[in-house]
């Protein structure tokens, strides 16, 4: 199957991780892509933030959540009294999938990473983890709970309480250490946007209680 594997580098830091994700031809996203979006942060993150996917913007910019996403991320993490900018800020999968919409004027519509993809790209995400080795990681939304906790994950189940830690390709780490929420686009997309959004910032709360 597909795999980035081969493509990450033994005994890399962070940023020799990022130039070497630059060439990664794991499976085939990087094609219509612009760019891999290689996560953001600081090695000394003791938070992990995991998305989907990059989206438009973030593909065009080449950094995670830039996007309108990103907008109500560094919101509700400001609300709930977690610093944007303490955390490390990465994809489960580090291509942006989309499809083309003619009758759109060609606008480049998103669509979600399949299970291969996502198990393709989980080598970059453990990478980072190991580094990293932060205190929480927080899924945000469905996708990135599968790449986390595996493809049982729900996240209407799951979402808002302390979930044991992974273990993901030589990523270990004992104790509870992930919460799953929502995805930040999901407030974008939703009727009732401020009771969606208030419900991202009481589970990132659960996050902020347990970093202290
Ligand atoms: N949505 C995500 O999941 N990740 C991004 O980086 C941007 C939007």
């Amino acid at each position: 199957g597909y795999s980035a594997a081969p493509f990450v580098p033994e005994g890399a830091d962070l940023a020799a991780l990022r130039s070497a994700a630059a060439g990664c031809r794991g499976c085939p996203l990087h094609g219509p892509a612009t760019q891999t979006v290689f996560g953001s942060g600081e090695a000394s993150a003791r938070l992990v933030l995991v998305g989907e996917q990059p989206g438009d913007q973030e593909d065009r910019q080449g950094r995670p959540f830039v996007g309108p996403a990103g907008k109500v991320l560094t919101r509700a993490l400001d609300e709930a009294g977690i610093d944007p900018d303490e955390a490390y800020v990465t994809n489960a999968v580090k291509h942006f999938k989309f499809e083309l919409v003619p009758e759109r004027g060609k606008r480049r519509i998103h669509k979600a990473p399949n299970l291969h993809e996502l198990t393709a790209c989980r080598p970059w995400l453990a990478a980072e983890l190991r580094l990293i080795e932060p205190e929480m990681i927080v899924a945000l939304g469905a996708t990135a709970g599968k790449a986390l906790l595996g493809s049982s994950f729900r996240v209407s189940r799951q979402r808002g309480m302390l979930l044991p830690c992974p273990d993901l390709d030589g990523y270990q780490s004992s104790g509870d250490c992930v919460v799953a929420t929502i995805h930040p686009s999901a407030v974008l997309r939703a009727d009732d946007r401020e009771s969606v959004y208030q419900g991202l910032v009481s589970d990132l709360r659960v996050v902020a209680r347990a970093l202290g």
